[in-house]
């Protein structure tokens, strides 16, 4: 029902804001072509494209080669509409292909990992000393009951342990469930009961912003309210007091250290689950995108090869995401590993202790390869252009943008700024959905567009399709959909296949419709415009509308909520929600600001502080149409103070008057 609605909604919403998007990006007519110079050292060269067009499932074949497999696949697509498998009968270990051919292959003093903690600690991790402690890991699991097939629940701040818990999971064949470390015990829970997840792994806490911040907490919370984990493991990274449940939590350095420092692994199937992640859909229930192993592991590698000009001998590279997100997971992760990177991983806030803390890091350890968000670029902006400028990032030669639409000026600054002028920008798009990168630029192949993606990339199929599903003309806008099946497609949502099929499948039958608006461009390029449905994007988060009005109206005071996420210029979107208190709540609390901020941080307690509303606003009435349907673009209209538009549909029309009128007073 929700689903539908949200449906409705989308076309409406979608077209308001690609005529936005489309007038804006219009003008955009810088061009970027490769250096020679850049060009005649990548990875990539223009006739993969071709290659691709030629034999894409032989062209995939070649890309899983690059893995070691066990035992090779028999049939490399198996596709049954909206269900496929790839590399069927293959078997291969996701973090033996990360980690100990690596090791067998003589790179075993490699560093893998510089890991940067916020306070200033660091801890240098050689390849060899990563088998060790995946090895190690893996052994504590099986001892703590963990076996092929259980669930594993990994809730940490950005220290190494996330990695090599991760890679204990893939290596034992017990997928992980990671839940970003900002979500509320509540989000938690939810997603431990999901997936059934049989241990949590998590720690005392995380530095952020200059303190410690706790997280064993929100597991007490979160685990006393579910019934199936039975044991938590836990990393002491703060030293900060901890309650403890005999029999239940375990320490890291009590059952890890003593471990073996070898394990034997299985060879898995292609197509055993490698891991579930929640995402916000377009109902307030988050949706466990599953992935599974060789598909994925075939894309994440390919991809982050070619799209970032990885050069395992040379090449620093430093993904600034959390390992909560899908970028962690594919970017930090299994791609990197896969291809034996060297990379910085940073525990901390960009702005701790001071605001040049990102680019000290990547002067020191000389980064050559940066893959960072929009969001955080347009802070940089805000800060101003001499802080980059007193560190030394002339070793920078690739740049990349992931989780929203970049925006032409903080493209063309991020260039200049960090880029020296001469690193080509990668703008990729892809989602947690799609397992790994879909549509970017090539280096050293593409002539660069300031604000779009540009190409699907060799092997992967996308088009720009209007209402009626058909593909739009060059200059066109409309739907972004995906009509080929790929290797690291997610392969269902955790445990509701009817809900995979209806939110992906079924809005143009056959394709995968994405969510986002997109248009093409005179040469055929994709330009990214923004999701066209209740999904907001805050700072690169997805958040949906629903999650945050039902967080709401969980309230005792609020009777009901809409949410609109506002044009926001340094985090994308902003949330705004409108509320309707109910009537028992006194007249002189209703109107004071002290009811805002406690809504604002009960939001934040049920689903954690990046669904925290920019604003809220009291009001008497929500703009609904005749069928009861709320009417979020006139809302939209409020938050980013236009004049209100077409309110013929609506029920009252008086409402939008009665709703401005009350504006000035609140907060
Ligand atoms: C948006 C993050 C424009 C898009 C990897 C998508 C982008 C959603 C881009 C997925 C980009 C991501 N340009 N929009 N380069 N990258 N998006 O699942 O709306 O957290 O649907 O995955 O982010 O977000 P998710």
């Amino acid at each position: 029902m929700a689903d539908q609605s949200a449906g409705a909604a989308a076309s409406a919403k979608g077209q308001g804001q690609q005529q936005e998007g489309l007038s804006n990006l219009l003008h955009e007519e810088r061009r970027y072509p490769p250096s020679a110079e850049f060009s005649a050292q990548a990875n990539a060269q223009a006739d993969l494209y071709e290659r691709a067009a030629a034999d894409r499932v032989g062209f995939w074949e070649e890309q899983a080669r690059a893995l070691t497999w066990a035992e090779p696949w028999t049939q490399a697509l198996d596709w049954q509409p909206p269900f496929a498998k790839w590399f069927v009968g293959g078997k291969l270990n996701v973090a033996y292909n990360c980690v100990d051919r690596h090791v067998e292959a003589g790179h075993g003093d490699q560093v893998a990992i510089h890991w940067e903690g916020e306070p200033g600690d660091t801890r240098t991790i050689t390849y060899a000393d990563l088998q060790r402690e995946v090895c190690k890991t893996a052994n504590a699991l099986t001892e703590l009951g963990v076996g092929k097939g259980d669930r594993v629940a990994i809730y940490l701040p950005m220290i190494p342990e996330a990695v090599f818990a991760m890679l204990a999971c893939a290596r034992l064949g017990a997928p992980h469930s990671v839940v970003f470390g900002g979500f509320s015990a509540d989000a938690l829970a939810s997603r431990i009961d999901d997936a059934d997840a049989k241990a949590v792994i998590t720690a005392d806490g995380g530095y952020r912003r200059g303190n410690p911040s706790a997280l064993k907490p929100a597991v007490d919370d979160a685990v006393a309210r579910t019934s199936t984990v039975e044991k938590v493991l836990v990393v002491r990274r703060t030293g900060q007091e901890v309650a403890w449940t005999e029999g239940r939590d375990v320490w890291w350095h009590d059952v890890v250290d003593r471990q073996p420092d070898t394990h034997d692994y299985e060879a898995h199937d292609s197509e055993h689950p490698l891991y579930i992640l929640y995402t916000s859909g377009t109902t307030a229930k988050p949706k466990g995108i599953l992935h599974t192993t060789g598909g994925y592991l075939t894309q994440v590698a390919y991809t982050h090869r070619y799209v970032f000009d990885l050069k395992p001998d040379s090449d620093v590279y430093w993904c600034s995401a959390d390992i909560g997100w899908v970028t962690g997971h594919s970017y930090i992760v299994y791609g990197p590993l896969a291809n034996r990177a060297t990379q910085v991983m940073y525990e901390g806030t960009p702005d701790t202790p001071h605001k040049g803390r990102l680019w000290e890091i990547a002067q020191k350890y000389g980064v050559t390869i940066l893959y960072t968000a929009p969001t955080l670029i347009r802070t940089m902006m805000k800060w101003g252009e001499d802080i980059p400028a007193q560190y030394d990032l002339s070793r920078i030669r690739v740049l990349g943008s992931v989780g929203e639409p970049i925006n032409p000026e903080a493209w063309v600054w991020y260039r200049k700024n960090v880029g020296g002028d001469r690193a080509p920008i990668v703008d990729t798009w892809w989602q947690t959905e799609t397992g790994g990168l879909m549509i970017s630029p090539l280096p050293g192949v593409t002539t660069l567009k300031p604000g779009s993606a540009q190409r699907p990339l060799p092997g992967i199929s996308a088009e720009v399709v209007d209402d009626r599903g058909n593909p739009v003309p060059n200059g066109g806008g409309g739907y972004l959909v995906l009509n080929e099946p790929w290797p690291s497609m997610l392969r269902g949502i955790w445990g509701d296949d009817k809900r995979y099929q209806e939110t992906y499948w079924s809005r143009f039958p056959g394709v995968y419709f994405a969510g986002d608006g997109a248009k093409k461009d005179e040469d055929g390029d994709i330009w990214l415009l923004g999701r066209v449905d209740d999904v907001m994007n805050v700072s690169g988060h997805r958040i949906s509308t629903t999650e945050v009005e039902s967080a709401l109206v969980s309230h005792p005071a609020v009777a009901e909520a809409a949410v609109v996420g506002a044009t926001d210029p340094t985090t994308g979107q902003g949330i705004v929600a409108f509320v309707i208190l109910r009537g028992n709540v006194a007249e002189d609390r209703a109107s004071g600001d002290e009811i805002v901020q406690e809504l604002r941080r009960h939001v934040a307690k049920e689903i954690g502080p990046i669904a925290r509303p920019r604003q809220i606003l009291v009001v008497p009435e929500l703009p609904k149409t005749r069928s009861g349907k709320i009417m979020r673009r006139l809302l939209r209209d409020v938050a980013e103070q236009r004049a209100v538009g077409d309110v013929t549909t609506l029920a009252d029309s008086t409402v939008m008057d009665l709703i401005s009128s009350k504006l000035p007073s609140a907060s």
